[in-house]
């Protein structure tokens, strides 16, 4: 495939994420709830996640933001339930890795979540890309 045609597949799948997100609401009793915002344009994100037995067993969503921070938290929720909190943590450092233009490694686990890659090429929009991620990060460090 073309780099052009890559690209092009690449931001369909942001936007289908985008319009038809993947696990957007709020788990009313769920074991964790963290809030976490953009501070360069305010946008902000709720995630809540049920966790058990160190598994995520689900995870959510609420928030507004632009395509990238939706569609960011939507393959987010979908690639860390089932996992352990290490795992998604893994997950998380992998994303980091992509955003930064190093060497990273996506498994299938992590489903569309490479249609991100071209972000690392816009500084400017990578804490869009990471805002999910930090809410996790910040809501299960000390679940380890
Ligand atoms: Fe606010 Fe992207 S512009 S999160």
């Amino acid at each position: 495939m073309s780099f052009n045609n890559l690209d092009q597949l690449y931001r369909s799948v942001i936007m289908d994420h985008y319009k038809n997100p993947r696990n957007k609401g709020v788990i009313e009793d769920g074991s964790l709830t963290i809030d976490m915002n953009n501070p360069t344009c305010g946008d902000r994100i709720r995630l809540t996640l049920d966790v058990e037995d160190n598994i995520v067993k689900d995870a959510k969503f609420d928030g507004d933001g632009c395509s990238i921070s939706m569609s960011s938290a939507s393959m987010m929720t979908e690639a860390i339930k089932g996992h352990t909190i290490e795992e998604a943590l893994k997950m998380g450092d992998e994303f980091s890795q992509m955003m930064l233009g190093n060497d990273y490694e996506i498994t299938e686990d992590m489903g569309d979540i490479e249609a991100l890659s071209g972000v690392a090429k816009f500084p400017a929009r990578i804490k869009c890309a990471t805002l999910a991620w930090k809410a996790l990060e910040k809501g299960t460090k000390n679940e380890e």
